[in-house]
């Protein structure tokens, strides 16, 4: 049977390979907070174009947006996060470490979400109390659950001592962004409804909890689109993107028995109807995006709160409405670590072990890597440099001329270079390089001319 990779392994390859460092580190690091090495941010970025091209390029009806990330506070309130958006808190009373109550009740089988009323968590905790264990101290002694805002509070703009009486807040979605500029895009691009507006962004949040690596994070990224449509199309339209969404996936190199499906019962404050694409982390099958049908809630509240009209008049009908939305949200981060974990593999060539990142070539953070065989002789080096001189503009290379050259393949190989491209003594006589397939190992003499042919996905 297939190991799956563990968090462990996939978190240490990630620091030692330049993906994924600890935020200041220095400074005994910063929890729930990450850096993308120099590996990192090119897969990030990769993901990101993936994501756009699939939402905005590919429908002539999505433009793209980029918000702020501080917004008015009262759109915080408007939106429901300064009263609702929070996660049930239990303390240890032993060690006073804090947790999520429900994810406690999960680690010992107990189905719990952070949407339960806080009684029924209680009630939930109380009868399961002998089971529970800290985290921490793994002792089973906690206090009551209380209700946890998530908001990250900063004083921007409040120059007196008491900022804390009216904070801002650094958005904790990039969704509402996206609603409040709604009018905007409609007054100045040559768009109706249906449409939608896609953004990708960073958000905060205080979670709670932060230990599953870049899973949950305080400081995160998302891909969001919210479509506009009419009401009676709403559901239509959420079915449309959630067989979109799940088919995504499949096209970026995630195998469909990796993914399922999860129906929310326990509805967020916002939501009429919520699905979760599930991956299966190295730690089990957990949420990488939410689809959300939110009816009218965030317009009607936006509305309500601003003063300003957001309903819509169909040019063909004459009839005025507000429009209801449909969501799509992945975390980016959340995406990176399905990405690596499903990537990463052990395996066997040329009778040696070998780890191997089976990426998507489109996602790869290097597409090509350019070697001269021998680093000590300069005719080789020259002609070598020459062909990553070639190749540099079209794809992202790398020349390496360092150590043996297996060895410098093994390295191509962690960080999931699709191909490399070695030049050698038959080079300066015919013009031919060897180019090696990443996945199999397998080489072939190529005409320089014809390189760019080979080099496709
Ligand atoms: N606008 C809707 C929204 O924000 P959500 O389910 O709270 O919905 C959407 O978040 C997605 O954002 C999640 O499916 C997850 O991929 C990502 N996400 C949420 N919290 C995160 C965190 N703390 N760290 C990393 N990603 C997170």
């Amino acid at each position: 049977m297939e190991k799956k990779v563990t968090m462990d392994e996939i978190s240490s390859f990630a620091k030692r390979r330049g993906f994924v460092y600890p935020s200041s580190e220095l400074y005994q690091g910063l929890a729930g907070v990450y850096d993308y090495g120099p590996y990192g941010v090119e897969l990030a970025n990769n993901i990101k174009k993936l994501w756009w091209k699939a939402m905005v390029q590919e429908h002539d009806n999505i433009v793209g947006l980029d918000s702020s990330i501080f917004l008015n506070p009262q759109v915080w309130n408007a939106s429901g996060h300064v009263d609702g958006f929070s996660d049930p808190l239990v303390e240890c009373k032993e060690c006073n470490v804090r947790s999520r109550a429900d994810h406690l009740l999960e680690a010992i089988g107990i189905t719990a979400d952070e949407k339960m009323p806080v009684e029924e968590i209680n009630k939930l905790l109380m009868q399961h109390a002998d089971e529970l264990a800290c985290p921490s101290c793994k002792k089973s002694h906690f206090g009551n659950v209380r209700q946890f805002n998530l908001l990250v509070q900063s004083n921007l703009g409040n120059f007196s001592d008491e900022w804390q009486v009216a904070p801002t807040y650094l958005r904790p979605e990039t969704a509402q962004g996206i609603y409040i500029n709604m009018k905007n895009v409609l007054d100045t691009v040559r768009v109706r409804v249906p449409f939608g507006i896609a953004q990708i962004g960073k958000a905060f949040r205080n979670e709670i909890n932060a230990r599953q690596f870049i899973f949950r994070k305080r400081e995160f990224e998302q891909m969001e689109l919210q479509m506009f449509v009419h009401p009676d199309m709403a559901l239509e339209v959420y079915e449309e993107w959630r067989e979109k969404r799940f088919a995504f996936y499949q096209t970026i190199g995630i195998a469909q028995e990796h993914l399922k499906w999860h129906r929310h019962e326990n509805l967020v404050f916002y939501a009429k109807e919520a699905h979760d694409i599930e991956y299966e982390f190295p730690f089990g099958f957990k949420e990488l995006e939410g689809i959300h049908s939110r009816g009218d809630y965030d317009l009607q509240q936006h509305m309500k709160h601003s003063g300003v009209d957001l309903t819509y008049t169909d040019p063909k009908t004459g009839e005025t409405y507000i429009p209801y939305v449909v969501e799509t949200s992945v975390g980016l981060d959340r995406l990176f670590l399905a990405v690596l974990s499903e990537a990463y593999t052990q395996d066997e060539i040329d009778g040696k072990t070998r780890t191997v990142l089976k990426i998507h070539p489109a996602l790869a953070p290097i597409k090509v890597a350019v070697f001269p065989l021998l680093k000590n002789k300069p005719e080789l080096v020259t002609r070598a440099r020459e062909v990553f001189d070639m190749l540099k503009h079209e794809y992202m290379c790398e020349f390496d001329d360092n150590g043996n050259i297996g060895k410098r393949y093994r390295r191509q190989d962690e960080i999931g270079t699709p191909f490399c491209v070695t030049v050698d003594f038959e080079t300066l006589e015919d013009g031919t390089m060897t180019l090696r397939d990443r996945d199999t190992g397998k080489q072939e003499r190529v005409a320089v001319e014809h390189l760019s042919e080979k080099l496709t996905w």
